[in-house]
C-alpha cells in the first residue's frame, strides 16, 4: 500500500485549506497545542517587525472544520460515500460513466458498492491521493519557499536550475476591468494566471488573452468532471490548471481528469492551503475585532465560521509570491458602479469569502511584507503592484 509519493502531487499541493472550509460543521474552537513556527516579533536587521496579537494569532490557527473534516477523510478513506448522500452535498454525487449509485447501498447501511473494476481502480487511486493530501494537511511556515518546486512541474525539461518568472500577472475577475485597457499590459507578463475559468473571449481588450495557468477550486473541476473528455480548457488544453480541493470526493473527478489532461493538473499543496486559511482568517478577525468591537468569539456567527474560506484569487496571489520575481495584481476590488465578474452577472460576494480583509493582505503585500502573519522569515517576498 505504500507508495512513493509521485511528484506531481507533492509539489502540486495547492490549495486546501479550502476543504476544510467547504464541509465545515460549526465546532467551537478549542485552544490548545499549537504549534507557532512562524516569524518571531524578533527579527535582526530586517524591517522593525510588526508586532502581531498573539491572542488573533491563536485563534486564526484553529480551523473550525478540522474535525468534521477529518470524519470526512476517514469515511471516504473506508469506501463510506454515505454523508454524500444528504443535504448539500447531494449535489456532489457524479452522474455518467463512473457513478456512485448511493441508492445501492443495503438497507443497512453499509458503504455503497463500488460498480466495476474500473471504478476499483479509480477509487483506489483516489484513496492513495486522498490519504496522502490529509498527512500534509499541517501548518509548515516555510512551504512559501517550496512553492518554487512548482516551476519544475510547470516548466519540464528543466534540471535543478529553476529559475522564477520574470513578471507574473494574477488576474481577478472583478467588473473593475472592463473599465480599462488593460490588456496589452497584462498579456505582456511572462507568466499569467487566470481564476476560475472567467473567459476573456470578448474581453480581450481589458483582460488580455495569455494565459500560462488557470487557477481553479475543485467545484470547476467537478462541473468539468461531467464534460465530454473532462473538457475544462477555456483557454486552451495545453494550459496547466491548479486548483484548490474544496470537497475530499473531488479526488474522484481529479482522478478521472486527469487521465485526460494533456497539460499539468495540479492539486495545491495542502500545507499552502493549512497557510492561505490562517493568514485569510487572522486579517479577517483583525478588521472585525476593530471594526465591530465585538469578542473573538463573535467572528464565526458573522462569517459562516465553518465554512469560511480563503478566495481562488488570494490563493493564486500567494502562489505568484512563490514562482515570481515580481507580481502584479489585475481586476481585484470592487466599486459601486462596477459588476462583481466582469463575465458573469452575479451580483453580490459570497459570505464565506472575506474579501476586505484579503485587501488589507494585499496593501500590506505592496507596503509592508513583514505585516503578513504565519510566513517564515527565511521567505523573501517579491514586490507587488496592485493595478486598478
Ligand atoms: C489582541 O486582540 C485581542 C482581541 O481583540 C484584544 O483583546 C487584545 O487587547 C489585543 N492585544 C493587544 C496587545 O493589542
Ligand atoms: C542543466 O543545467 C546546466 C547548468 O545550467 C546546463 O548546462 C544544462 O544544459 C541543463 N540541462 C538541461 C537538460 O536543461
Ligand atoms: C496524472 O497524470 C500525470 C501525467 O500523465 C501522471 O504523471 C500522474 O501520475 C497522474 N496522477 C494520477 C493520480 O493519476
Amino acid at each position: 500500500m505504500k507508495k512513493s509519493v509521485r511528484p506531481i502531487f507533492s509539489v502540486v499541493f495547492l490549495a486546501a485549506a479550502a476543504a476544510t472550509l467547504c464541509f465545515k460543521i460549526m465546532v467551537s474552537g478549542g485552544g490548545g497545542g499549537l504549534e507557532f513556527g512562524y516569524r518571531s516579533n524578533v527579527l535582526a536587521g530586517r524591517n522593525p517587525s510588526p508586532v502581531f496579537n498573539d491572542t488573533i494569532l491563536r485563534f486564526a490557527a484553529v480551523d473550525l472544520g478540522e474535525d468534521s473534516l477529518r470524519q470526512n477523510v476517514e469515511q471516504l478513506v473506508d469506501g463510506d460515500f454515505r454523508s454524500l448522500a444528504t443535504g448539500r452535498h447531494r449535489s456532489f454525487l457524479w452522474s455518467g460513466r463512473n457513478r456512485i449509485d448511493i441508492r445501492a447501498r443495503s438497507a443497512r447501511g453499509v458503504p455503497v458498492q463500488l460498480r466495476s473494476p474500473e471504478f476499483y481502480r479509480l477509487w483506489l487511486n483516489f484513496r492513495r491521493f486522498l490519504q496522502n493530501w490529509w498527512r500534509n494537511h499541517r501548518f509548515q511556515p516555510d512551504v512559501m519557499s517550496d512553492l518554487v518546486n512548482v516551476i519544475k512541474v510547470l516548466k519540464p525539461g528543466l534540471n535543478d536550475t529553476v529559475s522564477k518568472y520574470k513578471t507574473c500577472a494574477v488576474v481577478g475577475n472583478s467588473g473593475i476591468l472592463l473599465k480599462t485597457n488593460l490588456g496589452g499590459l497584462i498579456d505582456s507578463h511572462e507568466f499569467v494566471i487566470r481564476l476560475n475559468n472567467a473567459r476573456t473571449r470578448g474581453f480581450e481588450p481589458s483582460v488580455g488573452s495569455k494565459t500560462s495557468l488557470s487557477f481553479v477550486n475543485s467545484n470547476i473541476l467537478h462541473l468539468c468532471s461531467r464534460r465530454e473528455a473532462c473538457f475544462c480548457h477555456p483557454y486552451g488544453e495545453r494550459v496547466p490548471i491548479m486548483m484548490y480541493m474544496c470537497q475530499m470526493i473531488h479526488f474522484l473527478d481529479y482522478v478521472v481528469c486527469n487521465s485526460s489532461h494533456k497539460a499539468p493538473l495540479l492539486v495545491s499543496d495542502p500545507r499552502f492551503d493549512v497557510l492561505c486559511a490562517r493568514i485569510v482568517k487572522y486579517y479577517s478577525v483583525s478588521r472585525f475585532v476593530k471594526q465591530t468591537g465585538k469578542p473573538l468569539d463573535a467572528w464565526a456567527g458573522s462569517h459562516d465560521g465553518t465554512s469560511f474560506h480563503y478566495s481562488s484569487g488570494m490563493q493564486a496571489v500567494m502562489l505568484a509570491l512563490g514562482v515570481c520575481d515580481k507580481v502584479s495584481i489585475f481586476g481585484f476590488g470592487k466599486s459601486d458602479s462596477a459588476k462583481h465578474h466582469y463575465h458573469t452577472n452575479q451580483k453580490g460576494e459570497l459570505h464565506l469569502h472575506d474579501y476586505e480583509a484579503e485587501y488589507d493582505l494585499y496593501r500590506d503585500l505592496v507596503a509592508r511584507p513583514e505585516a503578513v502573519p504565519f510566513v517564515s522569515d527565511k521567505f523573501n517576498f517579491p514586490p507587488v503592484v496592485i493595478h486598478r
